[in-house]
């Protein structure tokens, strides 16, 4: 079990930051993805799908989706990851899954459809989960945020189709006196039960 400093890292002091500024390396964005990607996935799917947005110019192309309230704090982190996920995700499973050759046939052809996004929407969350228990465990502060519009988040960075936006998460060092108050989580009893 990890000491009560570390579940304190990652869990019970980590804040959702909003105003987040510093520089995150492409050392750094490595070593984050290294360790996000032992978060289990179905099938060792791994559908996630990460597009770092760093530069000036691409933080311009992000910057007509953002919500007024993401605005400029989006503008002004170091690094926006836009957790994504790949529809075709299902081609590397001969080499992700191969003790089953055919876990492929799945998720091919059009009927499929439905369900994949499904399955990759699921997942992608979930890897985007990781990633922000990631982060904080190598010390990045994180800001997740919704607030945005995907399609336009998709047209300008994957016109393709093939990835889709799922949210956004700005990364660095966060100020902790612009953080807002801490607010109640549920309790056990009011979000569990054991039958
Ligand atoms: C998927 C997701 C989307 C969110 N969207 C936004 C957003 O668009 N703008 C914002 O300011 N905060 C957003 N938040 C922040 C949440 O309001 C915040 O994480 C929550 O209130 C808990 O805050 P705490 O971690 O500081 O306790 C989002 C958080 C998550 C996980």
């Amino acid at each position: 079990m990890l000491d009560a400093q570390s579940l304190d890292t990652i869990f019970r002091r980590a804040r959702t930051h909003n105003a987040i500024a510093g520089a995150v390396s492409d050392a750094q964005l490595r070593e984050l993805y290294d360790l996000m990607k032992w978060g289990p996935t179905a099938s060792n799917t791994q559908p996630g799908r990460i597009l770092f947005v760093r530069s000036r110019e691409a933080k311009e192309k992000l910057r007509p989706a953002l919500s007024p309230g993401n605005l400029d704090k989006t503008m002004a982190a170091p690094v926006t990851a836009i957790i994504a996920h790949d529809l075709m995700f299902y081609e590397n499973l001969p080499r992700t899954f191969p003790h089953r050759p055919d876990a492929i046939n799945a998720f091919k052809g059009e009927e499929k459809k439905a369900g994949n996004e499904n399955t990759a929407f699921r997942n992608g969350t979930l890897q985007g989960a990781y990633f922000i228990i990631a982060a904080r465990a190598l010390g990045l502060d994180c800001g997740p945020m919704s607030g945005f519009d995907n399609a336009k988040v998709d047209a300008a960075f994957f016109p393709d189709g093939r990835w889709k936006s799922n949210f956004l998460v700005n990364i660095g060092k966060g100020d902790p006196a612009k953080v807002m108050p801490r607010n109640p989580r549920l309790t056990f009893e009011e979000a569990c039960r054991i039958e």
